[in-house]
């Protein structure tokens, strides 16, 4: 099973941006325990981070055909991005939303997602954890 996991703006950041919003561990940190992981389930992890919408949407684009699903977190273009959510739709690719933070207990502008409706799960506040319920609950999903 091949997955793919995209993070979106400011992520890369991750570590030392607003640590108590979203804690103390590097986007490095967590793409490594995430691969190691994913092969003990017998899965292939590729990892992308970008500041940039379109090499998201190209990402996901390409994924077409030879990925089985995706984890993302599009950090602030969840609240203004149209065109990722027209990706999912037009690509068909299952996929599941992560936010580290709890969006609903911050300010109002977070709380739409232009993803949350179309995707197959969403898991919010839960940290960096976020991401293993995430593979883990993909493959799940997948193997059915
Ligand atoms: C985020 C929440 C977004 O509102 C914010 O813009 C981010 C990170 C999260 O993981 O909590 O960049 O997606």
């Amino acid at each position: 099973m091949k997955i793919l996991l995209l993070n979106g703006p400011n992520l890369n950041l991750l570590g030392k941006r607003e640590p108590d919003i979203y804690g103390s561990e590097t986007l490095a940190d967590v793409e490594k325990y995430l691969r190691e992981y994913a092969s003990q389930c017998d899965c292939e992890l590729s990892c992308l981070q970008s500041n940039a919408e379109h090499v998201l949407l190209d990402a996901i684009h390409q994924a077409m055909g030879s990925i089985d699903g995706v984890i993302i977190n599009p950090g602030a273009l969840t609240h203004t991005s149209v065109a990722l959510r027209d990706a999912f739709l037009g690509t068909k690719l299952p996929f599941i939303e992560v936010h580290l933070s709890n969006v609903h207990a911050r300010e109002s502008f977070r709380h739409k997602s232009f993803l949350s409706d179309v995707a197959e799960g969403i898991i919010v506040g839960c940290g960096t954890l976020g991401y293993k319920l995430a593979l883990d609950a993909l493959i799940q999903k997948l193997k059915h």
